[in-house]
Protein backbone atom coordinates (compact mmCIF):
# COMPACT_ATOMS: atom_id res chain seq x y z
CA UNK A 1 0.00 0.00 0.00
CA UNK A 2 1.38 3.36 -0.96
CA UNK A 3 1.80 5.91 1.85
CA UNK A 4 -0.14 9.07 1.69
CA UNK A 5 1.22 12.42 1.93
CA UNK A 6 0.29 14.54 4.80
CA UNK A 7 -0.56 17.82 2.69
CA UNK A 8 -3.40 15.42 1.51
CA UNK A 9 -4.93 14.62 4.99
CA UNK A 10 -7.67 17.05 6.28
CA UNK A 11 -6.28 17.63 9.54
CA UNK A 12 -7.98 19.49 12.88
CA UNK A 13 -6.77 22.94 13.14
CA UNK A 14 -5.16 23.68 16.83
CA UNK A 15 -5.00 27.78 17.41
CA UNK A 16 -1.55 26.83 19.35
CA UNK A 17 -1.47 30.56 19.41
CA UNK A 18 -3.96 31.56 21.39
CA UNK A 19 -4.30 31.90 24.86
CA UNK A 20 -7.49 29.26 24.67
CA UNK A 21 -5.38 26.92 23.70
CA UNK A 22 -2.56 27.91 26.13
CA UNK A 23 -4.90 27.37 29.18
CA UNK A 24 -6.52 24.18 27.96
CA UNK A 25 -5.44 22.13 24.93
CA UNK A 26 -7.69 19.12 25.58
CA UNK A 27 -10.75 19.79 23.97
CA UNK A 28 -8.89 20.33 20.54
CA UNK A 29 -6.83 17.33 21.11
CA UNK A 30 -9.58 15.35 21.39
CA UNK A 31 -10.92 16.72 18.50
CA UNK A 32 -8.11 16.16 16.30
CA UNK A 33 -7.32 12.36 17.85
CA UNK A 34 -11.47 11.74 16.33
CA UNK A 35 -10.20 12.88 13.26
CA UNK A 36 -6.62 11.33 12.96
CA UNK A 37 -5.05 9.31 15.73
CA UNK A 38 -1.18 11.09 15.50
CA UNK A 39 -1.48 14.39 13.57
CA UNK A 40 -3.44 17.59 13.46
CA UNK A 41 -1.93 21.20 12.07
CA UNK A 42 -1.24 24.62 13.58
CA UNK A 43 -0.06 27.50 12.62
CA UNK A 44 3.64 26.06 12.40
CA UNK A 45 2.99 22.86 10.66
CA UNK A 46 2.40 19.58 11.58
CA UNK A 47 1.16 18.48 15.15
CA UNK A 48 2.43 15.07 16.51
CA UNK A 49 -0.55 14.49 18.68
CA UNK A 50 0.09 10.24 19.66
CA UNK A 51 2.55 9.49 22.38
CA UNK A 52 3.63 6.97 20.36
CA UNK A 53 4.06 9.27 17.32
CA UNK A 54 6.31 11.91 19.16
CA UNK A 55 8.40 8.56 21.07
CA UNK A 56 9.48 7.24 18.07
CA UNK A 57 9.51 10.30 15.26
CA UNK A 58 11.58 12.63 17.81
CA UNK A 59 14.14 9.47 17.76
CA UNK A 60 14.96 9.76 14.17
CA UNK A 61 17.91 11.62 14.56
CA UNK A 62 19.17 11.05 11.27
CA UNK A 63 15.91 12.74 10.06
CA UNK A 64 15.64 15.48 11.86
CA UNK A 65 17.35 19.07 12.89
CA UNK A 66 16.28 21.17 15.41
CA UNK A 67 15.47 24.47 13.67
CA UNK A 68 18.65 27.10 15.28
CA UNK A 69 18.84 28.74 11.76
CA UNK A 70 15.47 29.05 10.38
CA UNK A 71 14.45 30.30 13.93
CA UNK A 72 17.57 32.95 14.02
CA UNK A 73 15.89 34.11 10.35
CA UNK A 74 12.82 34.57 11.33
CA UNK A 75 13.67 36.75 13.94
CA UNK A 76 16.12 38.90 11.92
CA UNK A 77 19.06 38.13 14.10
CA UNK A 78 21.90 37.19 11.98
CA UNK A 79 25.02 38.27 13.44
CA UNK A 80 23.68 39.32 16.72
CA UNK A 81 24.80 37.56 20.23
CA UNK A 82 21.60 35.60 20.49
CA UNK A 83 21.94 34.87 16.67
CA UNK A 84 25.28 32.90 16.69
CA UNK A 85 24.29 31.44 20.36
CA UNK A 86 20.62 29.82 18.80
CA UNK A 87 22.70 28.70 15.89
CA UNK A 88 25.59 27.13 17.96
CA UNK A 89 24.71 26.16 21.22
CA UNK A 90 24.35 22.03 21.74
CA UNK A 91 20.88 21.55 21.34
CA UNK A 92 21.18 22.59 17.52
CA UNK A 93 24.25 20.83 17.06
CA UNK A 94 24.45 17.02 15.23
CA UNK A 95 26.71 14.07 15.23
CA UNK A 96 30.23 14.25 16.38
CA UNK A 97 30.21 17.84 17.35
CA UNK A 98 27.02 17.48 19.45
CA UNK A 99 28.48 14.47 21.22
CA UNK A 100 31.81 16.35 22.02
CA UNK A 101 29.82 19.38 23.27
CA UNK A 102 27.74 17.24 25.21
CA UNK A 103 30.40 14.55 26.42
CA UNK A 104 31.82 17.93 28.18
CA UNK A 105 28.97 18.27 30.85
CA UNK A 106 27.33 15.16 30.60
CA UNK A 107 29.50 13.58 33.62
CA UNK A 108 27.99 16.40 36.27
CA UNK A 109 24.48 15.33 35.54
CA UNK A 110 24.96 12.07 36.14
CA UNK A 111 22.34 10.35 38.79
CA UNK A 112 25.33 9.85 41.22
CA UNK A 113 26.69 13.22 41.05
CA UNK A 114 22.74 14.58 41.05
CA UNK A 115 22.71 12.23 44.63
CA UNK A 116 25.36 14.36 46.18
CA UNK A 117 23.84 17.72 44.74
CA UNK A 118 20.33 16.95 46.76
CA UNK A 119 21.53 18.58 50.13
CA UNK A 120 22.44 21.34 48.23
CA UNK A 121 18.54 21.80 47.04
CA UNK A 122 17.20 21.28 50.98
CA UNK A 123 19.63 23.89 52.20
CA UNK A 124 18.46 26.45 49.14
CA UNK A 125 14.61 25.82 48.86
CA UNK A 126 13.97 25.79 52.90
CA UNK A 127 16.00 28.92 53.01
CA UNK A 128 13.77 30.05 50.47
CA UNK A 129 10.72 28.80 52.71
CA UNK A 130 11.98 30.75 55.80
CA UNK A 131 12.06 33.97 54.08
CA UNK A 132 8.19 33.27 51.47
CA UNK A 133 6.57 31.18 54.25
CA UNK A 134 5.61 33.74 56.18
CA UNK A 135 3.99 35.76 53.62
CA UNK A 136 0.79 33.69 54.14
CA UNK A 137 0.19 34.90 50.34
CA UNK A 138 2.32 34.88 47.18
CA UNK A 139 2.74 34.64 43.23
CA UNK A 140 4.20 31.25 43.85
CA UNK A 141 5.24 31.21 40.05
CA UNK A 142 7.67 33.89 41.19
CA UNK A 143 8.74 31.86 44.09
CA UNK A 144 9.17 28.99 42.05
CA UNK A 145 11.37 31.29 39.77
CA UNK A 146 14.18 31.60 42.39
CA UNK A 147 14.57 27.91 42.83
CA UNK A 148 16.30 26.30 40.27
CA UNK A 149 18.85 29.32 39.69
CA UNK A 150 19.77 29.20 43.17
CA UNK A 151 20.68 25.83 42.87
CA UNK A 152 22.47 26.73 39.83
CA UNK A 153 24.13 29.22 41.61
CA UNK A 154 25.15 26.93 44.49
CA UNK A 155 26.59 24.28 41.77
CA UNK A 156 28.93 26.98 39.98
CA UNK A 157 29.70 29.44 43.00
CA UNK A 158 27.40 32.70 41.34
CA UNK A 159 27.40 35.71 43.22
CA UNK A 160 23.67 35.98 45.03
CA UNK A 161 23.56 39.74 44.74
CA UNK A 162 23.35 38.73 41.01
CA UNK A 163 20.33 36.57 40.99
CA UNK A 164 18.13 39.72 40.07
CA UNK A 165 19.25 40.92 37.16
CA UNK A 166 19.89 37.25 36.33
CA UNK A 167 16.66 35.83 36.78
CA UNK A 168 14.85 38.70 34.58
CA UNK A 169 17.10 37.91 31.58
CA UNK A 170 16.73 34.05 31.51
CA UNK A 171 12.57 35.53 31.27
CA UNK A 172 12.98 37.50 28.77
CA UNK A 173 15.16 34.41 27.41
CA UNK A 174 12.38 32.04 27.99
CA UNK A 175 10.39 33.52 25.69
CA UNK A 176 13.02 33.71 22.40
CA UNK A 177 11.20 30.57 20.96
CA UNK A 178 8.22 31.91 21.18
CA UNK A 179 9.38 33.63 17.76
CA UNK A 180 7.95 37.21 18.71
CA UNK A 181 10.02 39.59 15.93
CA UNK A 182 9.43 42.68 17.96
CA UNK A 183 10.88 41.09 21.45
CA UNK A 184 14.56 40.66 19.59
CA UNK A 185 16.02 43.67 20.89
CA UNK A 186 15.45 42.99 24.61
CA UNK A 187 16.20 39.03 23.69
CA UNK A 188 19.86 40.35 22.50
CA UNK A 189 20.20 43.10 25.78
CA UNK A 190 19.15 39.95 28.12
CA UNK A 191 21.59 37.56 26.48
CA UNK A 192 24.89 40.12 26.64
CA UNK A 193 23.69 40.37 30.72
CA UNK A 194 23.93 36.58 30.69
CA UNK A 195 26.92 36.45 28.31
CA UNK A 196 29.00 39.03 30.85
CA UNK A 197 27.94 37.30 33.57
CA UNK A 198 29.32 33.60 32.86
CA UNK A 199 31.98 35.57 31.41
CA UNK A 200 33.12 37.06 35.18
CA UNK A 201 32.18 33.66 36.32
CA UNK A 202 35.28 32.10 34.68
CA UNK A 203 37.34 34.94 34.43
CA UNK A 204 37.10 35.06 38.56
CA UNK A 205 37.47 31.22 38.94
CA UNK A 206 40.84 30.57 37.01
CA UNK A 207 41.61 27.42 35.47
CA UNK A 208 42.85 25.78 38.71
CA UNK A 209 40.52 26.66 41.26
CA UNK A 210 39.90 22.77 41.92
CA UNK A 211 36.57 23.48 43.71
CA UNK A 212 35.34 19.94 41.73
CA UNK A 213 32.23 21.36 40.42
CA UNK A 214 30.25 22.02 37.24
CA UNK A 215 31.98 24.92 36.40
CA UNK A 216 35.58 23.45 37.11
CA UNK A 217 34.61 20.64 34.80
CA UNK A 218 33.77 22.95 32.50
CA UNK A 219 36.93 24.87 32.41
CA UNK A 220 39.21 22.20 32.71
CA UNK A 221 37.44 20.34 28.97
CA UNK A 222 38.18 24.02 28.08
CA UNK A 223 41.83 23.90 28.96
CA UNK A 224 41.87 20.48 27.48
CA UNK A 225 40.72 22.07 24.07
CA UNK A 226 37.48 20.27 24.16
CA UNK A 227 35.72 23.25 24.53
CA UNK A 228 36.55 26.60 22.94
CA UNK A 229 36.18 29.72 24.22
CA UNK A 230 33.02 30.86 23.17
CA UNK A 231 31.56 27.03 23.16
CA UNK A 232 32.20 27.24 26.95
CA UNK A 233 30.65 30.80 27.31
CA UNK A 234 27.96 29.50 25.37
CA UNK A 235 27.38 26.23 27.40
CA UNK A 236 27.03 28.15 30.65
CA UNK A 237 24.26 30.22 29.37
CA UNK A 238 22.87 27.42 28.01
CA UNK A 239 22.74 25.49 31.30
CA UNK A 240 21.11 28.34 32.82
CA UNK A 241 18.15 28.52 30.40
CA UNK A 242 17.63 24.73 30.21
CA UNK A 243 17.15 24.26 33.90
CA UNK A 244 15.40 27.58 34.81
CA UNK A 245 12.36 27.80 32.89
CA UNK A 246 11.50 24.54 32.86
CA UNK A 247 11.84 23.36 36.38
CA UNK A 248 10.43 26.73 37.73
CA UNK A 249 7.46 25.30 35.26
CA UNK A 250 7.41 22.32 36.33
CA UNK A 251 7.20 23.62 40.07
CA UNK A 252 4.66 25.81 39.42
CA UNK A 253 2.26 23.54 37.37
CA UNK A 254 2.48 20.98 40.23
CA UNK A 255 0.91 23.62 42.66
CA UNK A 256 -1.77 24.29 40.43
CA UNK A 257 -2.31 20.85 40.58
CA UNK A 258 -2.25 20.04 44.14
CA UNK A 259 -4.77 22.82 44.79
CA UNK A 260 -7.33 20.87 43.50
CA UNK A 261 -5.66 17.36 45.27
CA UNK A 262 -5.35 18.61 49.10
CA UNK A 263 -4.65 14.92 49.69
CA UNK A 264 -2.02 14.08 47.94
CA UNK A 265 -0.53 17.27 49.08
CA UNK A 266 -1.01 16.37 52.40
CA UNK A 267 0.83 12.64 51.54
CA UNK A 268 3.50 14.61 50.40
CA UNK A 269 4.28 16.43 53.26
CA UNK A 270 4.53 13.16 55.00
CA UNK A 271 6.29 11.32 52.56
CA UNK A 272 9.44 12.06 50.23
CA UNK A 273 9.46 9.07 48.33
CA UNK A 274 5.69 9.27 47.77
CA UNK A 275 6.57 12.95 46.09
CA UNK A 276 9.09 11.11 43.46
CA UNK A 277 5.37 9.25 42.19
CA UNK A 278 3.82 12.63 42.29
CA UNK A 279 6.56 14.43 40.32
CA UNK A 280 6.57 11.52 37.62
CA UNK A 281 2.70 12.00 37.19
CA UNK A 282 2.66 16.21 36.78
CA UNK A 283 5.38 15.32 33.68
CA UNK A 284 3.05 12.90 32.44
CA UNK A 285 0.16 15.13 32.74
CA UNK A 286 1.48 18.58 31.75
CA UNK A 287 5.02 19.17 31.48
CA UNK A 288 6.36 22.34 30.21
CA UNK A 289 8.80 21.94 27.51
CA UNK A 290 6.89 21.81 23.66
CA UNK A 291 9.79 21.53 20.72
CA UNK A 292 10.56 21.43 16.75
CA UNK A 293 11.99 19.95 14.20
CA UNK A 294 12.68 20.26 10.92
CA UNK A 295 12.83 17.07 8.53
CA UNK A 296 15.89 17.20 6.18
CA UNK A 297 14.27 13.81 4.87
CA UNK A 298 10.97 12.26 4.03
CA UNK A 299 9.76 10.51 7.05
CA UNK A 300 6.94 7.66 6.11
CA UNK A 301 5.25 6.63 9.39
CA UNK A 302 2.42 4.51 10.03
CA UNK A 303 1.18 5.36 6.20
CA UNK A 304 1.85 8.72 6.08
CA UNK A 305 4.67 10.53 4.38
CA UNK A 306 6.08 13.79 5.74
CA UNK A 307 8.13 15.53 2.97
CA UNK A 308 11.77 17.06 3.64
CA UNK A 309 11.66 20.70 5.19
CA UNK A 310 8.75 20.00 7.36
CA UNK A 311 8.61 21.50 10.50
CA UNK A 312 7.12 19.89 12.90
CA UNK A 313 5.62 20.42 16.81
CA UNK A 314 6.30 17.84 19.16
CA UNK A 315 3.68 18.92 21.86
CA UNK A 316 5.68 16.84 24.96
CA UNK A 317 3.60 18.65 27.47
CA UNK A 318 0.52 16.85 26.24
CA UNK A 319 1.76 13.90 25.39
CA UNK A 320 0.91 12.22 28.67
CA UNK A 321 -2.54 12.71 27.46
CA UNK A 322 -3.35 9.51 25.20
CA UNK A 323 -5.99 7.41 25.84
CA UNK A 324 -4.40 4.52 23.98
CA UNK A 325 -1.53 3.99 26.53
CA UNK A 326 -3.30 5.63 29.52
CA UNK A 327 -6.72 5.12 30.73
CA UNK A 328 -9.23 8.14 32.73
CA UNK A 329 -5.49 10.03 30.98
CA UNK A 330 -6.67 13.20 32.96
CA UNK A 331 -6.92 12.13 36.43
CA UNK A 332 -3.50 12.55 38.38
CA UNK A 333 -3.22 8.96 39.88
CA UNK A 334 0.34 8.98 41.06
CA UNK A 335 -0.12 5.51 42.03
CA UNK A 336 -1.30 4.42 38.43
CA UNK A 337 -0.16 1.10 37.08
CA UNK A 338 -0.06 2.32 33.27
CA UNK A 339 3.34 3.74 34.37
CA UNK A 340 5.06 4.15 30.49
CA UNK A 341 7.90 6.98 30.97
CA UNK A 342 7.00 10.64 30.11
CA UNK A 343 8.17 12.04 27.26
CA UNK A 344 8.63 15.10 29.35
CA UNK A 345 12.75 15.26 28.81
CA UNK A 346 12.40 14.60 25.03
CA UNK A 347 13.73 11.58 22.91
CA UNK A 348 16.57 11.24 20.82
CA UNK A 349 20.61 12.20 20.95
CA UNK A 350 19.32 15.83 22.78
CA UNK A 351 17.16 13.45 25.42
CA UNK A 352 17.10 16.32 28.75
CA UNK A 353 20.80 16.27 29.81
CA UNK A 354 19.45 17.51 33.55
CA UNK A 355 16.38 15.33 33.83
CA UNK A 356 17.64 13.49 36.70
CA UNK A 357 18.74 17.19 38.65
CA UNK A 358 15.59 18.07 37.50
CA UNK A 359 14.08 15.77 39.11
CA UNK A 360 15.52 15.44 42.09
CA UNK A 361 14.96 19.70 42.96
CA UNK A 362 11.32 19.52 42.60
CA UNK A 363 11.06 16.25 44.53
CA UNK A 364 12.66 17.66 47.25
CA UNK A 365 10.51 20.78 46.86
CA UNK A 366 7.52 19.48 46.57
CA UNK A 367 8.34 17.97 49.88
CA UNK A 368 9.48 20.50 51.71
CA UNK A 369 6.97 23.51 50.35
CA UNK A 370 4.17 20.61 51.15
CA UNK A 371 5.48 20.65 54.86
CA UNK A 372 5.48 24.64 54.91
CA UNK A 373 2.22 25.54 53.02
CA UNK A 374 -0.71 23.84 53.90
CA UNK A 375 -3.97 24.41 52.86
CA UNK A 376 -2.93 26.64 49.56
CA UNK A 377 -5.72 27.88 47.34
CA UNK A 378 -6.03 30.22 44.56
CA UNK A 379 -6.43 33.73 45.09
CA UNK A 380 -7.20 34.43 41.50
CA UNK A 381 -7.12 32.36 38.44
CA UNK A 382 -3.97 30.85 36.89
CA UNK A 383 -1.86 32.98 33.85
CA UNK A 384 -0.70 30.72 31.32
CA UNK A 385 2.47 31.36 28.79
CA UNK A 386 1.74 30.49 25.40
CA UNK A 387 2.12 26.66 24.29
CA UNK A 388 4.36 26.29 21.81
CA UNK A 389 8.15 26.28 23.10
CA UNK A 390 8.38 26.43 26.88
CA UNK A 391 4.76 25.91 28.70
CA UNK A 392 3.37 26.77 31.88
CA UNK A 393 1.80 28.97 34.24
CA UNK A 394 2.79 31.92 34.51
CA UNK A 395 1.40 33.36 37.72
CA UNK A 396 -0.06 31.51 40.17
CA UNK A 397 -1.36 33.80 43.06
CA UNK A 398 -2.05 31.53 46.22
CA UNK A 399 -2.68 31.96 49.92
CA UNK A 400 -2.09 29.44 52.07
CA UNK A 401 -1.29 28.62 55.94
CA UNK A 402 2.11 28.80 56.67
CA UNK A 403 3.63 26.21 59.37
CA UNK A 404 6.33 27.35 61.82
CA UNK A 405 10.02 27.12 60.61
CA UNK A 406 11.76 24.32 60.77
CA UNK A 407 8.36 22.08 61.67
CA UNK A 408 10.15 18.62 62.81
CA UNK A 409 9.53 15.82 59.94
CA UNK A 410 7.40 13.52 61.00
CA UNK A 411 8.62 10.47 62.62
C1 LIG B 1 11.49 19.93 34.49
C2 LIG B 1 12.62 20.34 34.01
C3 LIG B 1 13.11 20.08 32.62
C4 LIG B 1 12.42 19.69 31.50
C5 LIG B 1 10.93 19.39 31.35
C6 LIG B 1 13.38 19.61 30.43
C7 LIG B 1 13.07 19.25 29.14
C8 LIG B 1 14.00 19.11 28.13
C9 LIG B 1 13.68 18.67 26.81
C10 LIG B 1 12.29 18.32 26.29
C11 LIG B 1 14.84 18.64 26.10
C12 LIG B 1 15.01 18.22 24.66
C13 LIG B 1 14.64 19.35 23.74
C14 LIG B 1 14.71 18.94 22.30
O1 LIG B 1 15.16 17.84 21.97
O2 LIG B 1 14.28 19.76 21.48
C15 LIG B 1 15.90 19.09 26.98
C16 LIG B 1 17.22 19.21 26.61
C17 LIG B 1 18.20 19.63 27.48
N1 LIG B 1 18.07 19.94 28.80
FE1 LIG B 1 16.37 19.86 29.89
N2 LIG B 1 14.60 19.97 30.91
C18 LIG B 1 14.50 20.25 32.25
C19 LIG B 1 15.49 20.63 33.10
C20 LIG B 1 16.82 20.74 32.78
C21 LIG B 1 17.88 21.10 33.70
C22 LIG B 1 17.71 21.36 35.18
C23 LIG B 1 19.04 21.15 32.97
C24 LIG B 1 20.43 21.48 33.42
C25 LIG B 1 20.75 22.42 34.21
C26 LIG B 1 18.70 20.78 31.60
C27 LIG B 1 19.61 20.69 30.58
C28 LIG B 1 19.30 20.29 29.30
C29 LIG B 1 20.28 20.20 28.25
C30 LIG B 1 21.77 20.50 28.37
C31 LIG B 1 19.59 19.80 27.10
C32 LIG B 1 20.16 19.61 25.70
C33 LIG B 1 20.76 18.26 25.52
C34 LIG B 1 21.36 18.05 24.15
O3 LIG B 1 21.20 18.88 23.25
O4 LIG B 1 22.02 17.03 23.99
N3 LIG B 1 17.36 20.54 31.53
N4 LIG B 1 15.35 19.36 28.21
Amino acid sequence: MTAQRIDDLDLVHLPIETPEFAADPTPWLEKARARHPWLATSSIGPVLTSYRAIDEIMRMDDALKMPGGEIVAIMGAEGTGWGDFAQEMMLVREGQDHQRLRGSVSGAFGPNNVKRMRPVMIETISALLDEWAPKGAFDFAEFAANFPVRVMFALIGGDVSKLPAIISSLEVQGTSFNMIVEDMPKIEEAYQVLWRFVDDLIGERGPDAGKGDLLDDLIAANTRGELTDKELRQMLVFLFGAGYDTSKNLLTLLMNTMIDHPDIWRHCAQDKEYCRLVVREQLRLTSPSNTYRVTTRDVTWEGVTIPAGTMLLFPLGISGRDPTLFADPLRFMPERPDRTAPLAFGRGMHICLGQFLAQANVEEATHLIARRLKNPRHTVPAQWRSFAGVWGIKSLPIAFDPTPTHAPEPA
